[in-house]
């Protein structure tokens, strides 16, 4: 991977291939022959704008549904690898450590991942439309429950839809200028911005490193690519990376 004596801030993305192996399907074909979550949803039905405006009570299931889903599912040996990374390395002292994610669901938090920047937004949580707050929230939002800040029945999932502007930015763009290294983990790299996230780093020095299950739309522009399962990979990396961190220490 380089000599990791010189790396001290490390910027992770992560995409759903991290949650694959946790029972958490991904958007855009899958691991082991399923079809991926977009296969099954256009895209346009559920996850824009204006599908929430033509047929709120569609969307308000999809996302009640997946909602539900995602807590029954228990973080895994790559969510567990990255959040011991987090702890170690910000305890050594030796630069600043970002997980950046695109998932919704909450398994790095689970998986004891302390400050982890959902760009795409968080299946638990709420966002009103009527005072602009955002709140935790487990339950369902078909029956239109009223918001407990404002009363409003004006609730929607706090997603980040096709055609609105990420989370986050501004933060995550400054982790990218000071990156020395910039991890890329289960994403295809069909999605901007975050798939330009790899150029921007590298062009501002970072060394780039890909854990993929197969290359991404964006391989060539990482300076290494490793192809496997993310619950092996990570482990495996974060090993590395802690070891390196000893030696070189
Ligand atoms: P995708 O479904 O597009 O890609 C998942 C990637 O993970 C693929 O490249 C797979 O090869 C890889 N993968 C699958 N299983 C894996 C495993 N066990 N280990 C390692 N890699 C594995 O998901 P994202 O790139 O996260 O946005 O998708 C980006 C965005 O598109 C999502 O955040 C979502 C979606 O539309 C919104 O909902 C706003």
């Amino acid at each position: 991977m380089g000599d990791m004596s010189k790396i001290r801030n490390i910027v992770i993305l992560t995409g759903a291939g991290v949650s694959a192996e946790s029972g958490i399907d991904t958007f855009r074909g899958a691991n082991d022959g399923r079809g991926g979550l977009w296969e099954e949803h256009r895209v346009e039905d559920v996850a824009t704008p204006e599908a929430y405006a033509a047929d709120p009570g569609l969307v308000l299931r999809f996302y009640d549904m997946r909602r539900a889903s995602i807590q029954t599912k228990q973080p895994n040996a790559a969510h567990l690898a990255l959040a011991r990374l987090e702890a170690e390395w910000a305890g050594s002292g030796r630069g600043a450590i970002l997980i950046v994610t695109q998932n919704v669901d909450d398994l790095h938090e689970r998986g004891g991942a302390k400050r982890v920047l959902h760009m795409h937004g968080e299946h638990l949580s709420a966002w009103c439309g009527a005072c602009d707050g955002r709140m935790e929230w487990t339950g369902p939002l078909i029956d239109r429950p009223p918001c407990p800040l404002c009363g409003a029945r004006a609730l929607r999932p706090d997603i980040v839809w096709f055609g609105e502007m990420p989370y986050r930015m501004e933060e995550i763009y400054a982790a990218l200028r000071e990156a020395d290294l910039f991890v890329s983990i289960g994403t295809s790299g069909a999605v901007y911005p975050a798939a330009g996230f790899v150029r921007h780093a590298r062009e501002m020095g970072a060394r780039t490193l890909e854990l993929n299950l197969e290359a991404s739309q964006g391989s060539a522009w990482f300076h290494e690519s490793r192809l496997g399962a993310a619950t092996e990979l990570v482990p495996e990396w974060v090993e590395e990376v802690l070891a390196g961190d000893e030696a070189g220490g």
